[in-house]
């Protein structure tokens, strides 16, 4: 490693000289080789958690903080990368401890400054990256088998997910790590749904529109609306843009036999099958299967048709979207002779290990279930439907998007609230 040191063209410069600069963390910085800038922080009562944080100077460049680089209310990048360049070196380096900040002059003449916690919260190493992953960008998900349900289940009341963020906080970080979360004590109106998805964001239109009802209705125009079992599946494969998580409200349980859910976390049988299976798990995630719906809501006559496989994978092997519908599977199969049998023995084992994990609970009236409709498999078990006897569920859908911007905000506010409360010297509440 070449490290310039203090030259004219590179100054480390430590400052700790009264007792409020002691109290503040000295600060070191330097240029290596131009193309990298070494950022040394010293908690003087702690010598301990002394640290080198290295950054290149392309990327501190290119994330000037200056009103010329970013805009400020926007909170966006402006440097014109027409003439960005990717060769930038620092020619000049200092550091102000007083206010924390490391002062670099560029091989452009341009200066900038960067704060120090801003550094420490965009250091490159592998820990601080992971960390930021899994507890901002999007919470790690814990997968899990049909026997511990119950563990892994939360619970929350409605009222306080309503108005208590931190419980808001709490329902969408269960959705994101566990999949599922049971709501409590709704008041068995219709606008329940829609109050929920209202408090996160906004409601995710889709064909079947934004609040729909589930209930047995003669002449269904989809299977769900049968009082027949329904099969484990994953609502809308044949989107492209699939809903991400469901919200069912509970506002009338058949009292007969059956009308259970049924759920199972896709991503466990995702699991299960590369290990036990690894044939039949590649199967599942390299052959193209037809997901469809046709029909007519509102007037509106509809033909969908997404191809995706069964178990949908990034380029890390991470899981983004399991499909599963037997109803809704086209009979146009567009893979290769060769291909379709192959996937029969796959997706058999697939449904068959999902069906013997699955957990089956009856909801209460004022029950809201709400799950990951990209991970779980839901259904419903069968039941009499009667005048006497009637199910009624109302359903609307949210997208990832809006609950993970919803919950990134909500950690923010708390963030700077625990903050302000140390700053001040008061309690949050
Ligand atoms: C659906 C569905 C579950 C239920 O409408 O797609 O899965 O409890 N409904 O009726
Ligand atoms: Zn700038
Ligand atoms: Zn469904």
């Amino acid at each position: 490693m070449i490290v310039r040191t203090v030259s004219a063209m590179t100054r480390i410069t430590e400052s700790a000289s009264c007792l409020q600069q002691m109290q503040r963390r000295t600060l070191k910085a330097s240029i290596e080789t131009g193309k990298y800038i070494l950022v040394q922080r010293d908690q003087i009562e702690n010598s301990s958690s002394n640290k080198t944080m290295k950054f290149p100077s392309v990327w501190l460049r290119d994330n000037c903080c200056c009103d010329q680089c970013f805009h400020q209310s926007s909170k966006s990048r402006r440097i014109n990368w027409d003439h960005f360049d990717t060769e930038v070196e620092a020619t000049d380096i200092k550091v102000d401890s007083n206010a924390q900040q490391v002062i670099i002059k560029w091989s452009d003449e341009h200066v900038s400054r960067y704060d120090l916690k801003w550094l420490n919260e965009r250091e490159f190493c592998d820990e601080r990256r992971q960390k930021y992953l899994d507890e901002f960008y999007r919470p790690k998900t814990k997968h899990w088998a049909g026997a511990e349900f119950r563990e892994i289940t939360k619970t929350f009341k409605f009222q306080d997910v309503m108005q208590t963020d931190d419980v808001l906080r709490q329902w969408l970080e269960a959705l994101a790590i566990s999949g599922v979360a049971i709501i409590e004590d709704a008041p068995l109106e219709k606008s329940v749904v829609r109050q929920l998805a209202d408090r996160v964001g906004f409601i995710r239109r889709t064909t079947y529109g934004e609040e729909f009802i589930v209930q047995s209705k003669p002449g269904a125009k989809n299977y769900a609306y049968l009082s027949e079992p329904l099969p484990l599946h994953t609502d809308l494969p044949y989107y492209e843009y699939k809903p991400s998580v469901n919200i069912l409200h509970c506002l009338v349980q058949s009292k007969s036999e059956g009308g259970s859910n049924l759920l199972v976390d896709g991503f466990h049988i995702a699991d299960r099958l590369r290990y036990e299976y690894p044939t039949d798990f590649r199967v599942l995630t390299e052959t193209l299967v037809d997901w469809n719906d046709i029909g007519s809501e509102d007037g509106r006559s509809f033909h969908n048709i997404w191809r995706a496989p069964v178990i949908c994978l990034d380029s890390d092997g991470n899981y983004t979207r399991i499909n599963h519908s037997i109803p809704q599977r086209d009979s146009h199969f567009s893979v290769p002779l060769h291909a379709v049998l192959p996937w029969y023995q796959a997706y058999a084992k697939f449904v068959r290990l999902a069906r013997r994990d699955a957990f089956a609970f009856k909801t209460k009236p004022g029950d809201v279930l709400t799950f990951n409709n990209i991970r779980l498999l839901h259904g419903r078990t069968g039941y009499d439907d009667t005048e006497h006897n009637v199910r009624y569920i109302v359903g609307a859908y949210l997208d990832w998007d809006i609950i993970y911007s919803r919950l990134r905000v909500l950690k923010t506010a708390q963030a700077e609230s625990v903050n302000d409360s140390s700053a001040t010297g008061k309690a949050t509440t």
